[in-house]
């Protein structure tokens, strides 16, 4: 969404100003270049150098910097922009915008530019609180610049209320918001997605489980977010980061998920990616790890899971409006998942070939059958983000259908 965007990100000198790194990461990941500038408060938090890294463009610090000013480096900057962002936006940084000065680089680009301006405010509960500060906040509502967060919590000072920074992905879909004229498909959705395999105990230290590596799940969820959904993303233990703007549930076994998942009901659609295990123990090993024994190999007494994709499929009442499963075949793709998808009541079925050949199963590439009531639609080998990035089109435009 923020392909081949422009943000200027002005970091400010405050405790959190580590988090606009992660910022600025999340935002080339959507495909925005990220250029940087950092007051002299703010080099006190963190390095001209692991900005510069961070967004391979050089990190801006001087206002009078014979280098940069040949060209008026000021001007040029606030000009080769499609938003400036200010996170963290210190106290001082407000009032300076709020009354016009520009007695460094950060505020003189504040004054100079043409652009839109987002600020993110950071501080401790009393500077925010303070008649001077609102003052400020309402000065700057008024000429137009927008605002995410602050949000309430414990901050930096060991103080709790109101001023710390708003979370990396709230910032993300604030800025995706502005871009977007905040008009995205799934906005007001709420969707829940589960990802990656489950894992059943035997006993303290063994478990059953299988090869789910959860990265089309997550993409899926991270997709779906993108698109304006609220999301709830129940996992399975998984090493993945969670997407931006995504709610992350972590759950173990599949009794666990069902749970989780009937917990963030009622939602408008359910995407049921996560590679569910069949069986689990029928009885615990009451907290005791199994021995090895000359009587020979345990038997393994199991019992079935909760089926979650079957029972979102026919709830009675409060059903979500979509209910998508995943058919991981190894044979006879098309004709397994027509059948699950009859056996399991769901609307549609995502089904890929897992089979070793393949590389799906962990890799990062897929190829998939969309099976629906209009049939069976083949989509092309593509990577796992991209297969994402389309179904969230596809569920997009059967809600808003
Ligand atoms: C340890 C420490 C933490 C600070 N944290 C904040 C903060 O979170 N928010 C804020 O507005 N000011 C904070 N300040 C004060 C600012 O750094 C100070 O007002 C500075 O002049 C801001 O400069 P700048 O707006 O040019 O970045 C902090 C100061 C120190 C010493």
């Amino acid at each position: 969404m923020l392909d081949g965007k422009r943000i200027l990100l002005i970091i400010g000198g405050g405790v959190a100003a580590y988090k606009s790194l992660d910022l600025a990461r999340r935002l080339m990941e959507r495909g925005a270049s990220v250029r940087g500038v950092l007051t002299p408060a703010g080099q006190q938090f963190i390095t001209p150098m692991s900005v510069a890294s961070l967004t391979g463009d050089e990190c801006y610090t001087e206002l009078f910097s014979l280098k940069d000013e040949a060209e008026m480096g000021h001007i040029r900057l606030s000009r080769e922009a499609d938003l400036v962002v200010i996170a963290p936006a210190t106290a001082d940084l407000m009032a300076k915008m709020a009354n016009g000065l520009a007695n460094d680089l950060a505020s003189t680009i504040l004054l100079a530019t043409d652009k839109q301006v987002l600020i993110a405010p950071a501080m401790n509960a009393e500077m925010w609180a303070h008649k001077a500060t609102q003052r400020n906040i309402e000065t700057l509502k008024r000429d137009g610049i927008l605002m995410v967060g602050p949000g309430d919590g414990m901050l930096a000072c060991g103080e709790v209320g109101p001023g710390r920074l708003a979370e990396v992905p709230d910032m993300v879909a604030a800025i995706e918001d502005y871009f977007s004229g905040g008009i995205r498909p799934l906005t007001g959705k709420h969707i829940v997605v589960t990802a990656g395999p489950t894992h059943e105990p035997i006993d303290p230290v063994r478990y059953i489980a299988n090869r789910s590596s959860g990265k089309q799940g997550f993409e899926i969820a991270g997709a779906l977010a993108e698109l304006g959904a609220k999301v709830s993303l129940v996992a399975g233990p998984v090493s993945l980061n969670t997407p931006a703007g995504v709610s992350r549930i972590d759950v173990e076994t599949a009794v666990e998920m069902e749970s989780a998942v009937q917990n963030a009901l009622p939602a408008d659609a359910a995407i049921c990616v996560a590679a569910v295990a069949d069986w689990r123990m029928k009885t615990g090993s009451n907290g005791e790890k199994l021995k090895k024994s000359k009587d020979g190999i345990p038997a393994l007494d199991l019992t079935e899971n909760p089926d979650i994709l079957k029972g979102l499929s026919g709830m009675k009442s409060g059903r979500p409006a979509l209910v998508v499963g995943f058919a991981a075949e190894t044979e006879k793709v098309i004709e397994h998942a027509t059948a699950k998808r009859e056996r399991k009541g769901c609307d549609m079925i995502v089904a890929n070939d897992v089979s070793a050949a393949t590389g799906i199963m962990g890799g990062d590439s897929n190829q998939v059958h969309i099976i629906s009531d209009k049939g069976v639609e083949s989509w092309p080998t593509m990577g796992k983000d991209d297969v994402a990035k389309a179904l969230a089109k596809t569920i997009a435009a059967v809600l808003t259908d």
